[in-house]
């Protein structure tokens, strides 16, 4: 069989990737706002709750379409949480949360999109007495984000190819907290999970160190990002990569806009200015996802499905996260690889009589 390059999945680490320094920072700087690095997206949040614990005794209110890792996080701390409803692309599912005194409402930017619904709601807010987290794991790089809580958290190891390395950003002076050292279980596992997935050596070895080193990032006290990311994140260039993003999600975009998919339909139809997209989320109706999901999987195109949400959240959350499949735009991809993930797509709705 022909070897096809393979899209999505684990980004890779070469050799190369080590020793270098590039002239940008991809540690988002937010004009020095005091800001803590540590490992997860996890460790941020539980970070930004320690410090909002201090001052308040209140509620967090989380909307009903989240990452299952922060409900993890936020249970495990024993707080107390109330849902919002907030669904990404939809302008209908927003309403907004009745925080009082002291509470603390966190936002997503979903996907690489600024979160206006919200952002609108908040700018009505002009007295308010309550606590704002911004969750910019998905849209790390989209103008203006991260700038409008009294928190925000970032994960850049969704972005680059770091094992981890992830930030808390504060309106105020953040003091200085107790960071476990990075977790060689965690990280070198990853780390070499990246190599052997570059070198193209045992795919079952790379999968299971991935499976086995995110499994542990289950909750437990917030770690230092490790010496290896550190290396890594200190390597990338910036604006070619966040280019190449932007660059990819408009030829799917384009492609998806100039013929029609009959049940497969793109979550947002226009990037604005400024937005650097993370993936390029399609729905999927009549109950294909998971069939479109496997169909990319053995033509070597690997989604992410983000997340996969069950009873908990409102009927709306469970359609939602049973129609998405967020298609890989990354800079790791040309266009190329872009028609060839198109094509494949179209290929499954003629190998399934829809289109
Ligand atoms: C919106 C959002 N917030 C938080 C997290 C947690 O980040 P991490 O996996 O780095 O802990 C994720 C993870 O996917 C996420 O998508």
């Amino acid at each position: 069989m022909k070897y096809k390059k393979n899209i999505g999945g684990e980004m890779e680490v070469s050799l190369n990737d080590f020793g270098k320094v590039s002239k940008n920072n991809v540690w988002p700087d937010f004009n020095s706002r005091p800001h803590i690095k540590c490992d997860t997206g996890r460790s941020a949040l539980s970070l930004a709750l320690a410090e909002w614990k201090k001052s308040s005794n209140g509620h967090v209110w989380i909307p009903e379409y989240v990452c299952p890792s922060m409900i993890f996080t936020i249970s495990a701390l024993g707080i107390p949480f109330k849902f919002y409803q907030d669904l990404p692309g939809a302008a209908n599912f927003f309403a907004p949360p009745k925080p009082e005194a002291n509470d603390l409402v966190i936002f997503i930017h979903y996907f690489g999109k600024v979160n206006n619904n919200v952002l609108q709601w908040v700018s009505t807010q002009i007295n308010r007495d309550w606590f704002l987290l911004e969750d910019c794991v998905q849209s790390a790089y989209s103008l203006g984000v991260g700038s409008y809580g009294d928190y925000a958290i970032f994960s850049l190891r969704k972005w680059w190819n770091a094992p981890d390395g992830s930030m808390l950003v504060s309106s105020k002076v953040l003091d200085e907290p107790k960071l476990a050292p990075s977790a060689d279980y965690i990280t070198t596992k990853r780390l070499m999970a990246k190599i052997f997935r570059f070198a193209n050596h045992d795919e079952n070895l790379h999968l299971d160190w991935v499976r086995h080193s995110e499994n542990k990032l289950e909750y437990r006290e917030p770690r230092q990002c490790s010496w290896v990311s550190q290396q890594l994140l200190a390597g990338i260039e910036l604006i070619p990569n966040l280019e190449q993003r932007i660059k990819n999600w408009l030829l799917l975009q384009n492609k998806f806009a100039t013929k029609k998919l009959r049940g497969i339909n793109p979550l947002y139809f226009q990037l604005i200015k400024g937005e650097i997209p993370l993936v390029y989320p399609v729905l999927i109706d009549h109950d294909m996802r998971d069939n479109l999901h496997q169909w990319l999987a053995d033509h070597h195109i690997y989604c992410s499905i983000h997340w996969k949400l069950d009873t908990g959240v409102s009927i709306e959350a469970q359609k939602l996260s049973s129609k998405i499949l967020s298609i890989p735009i990354d800079q790791r991809y040309n266009t190329e690889d872009m028609k060839r993930v198109f094509e494949s797509i179209v290929n499954f709705t003629r190998q399934t009589n829809y289109e």
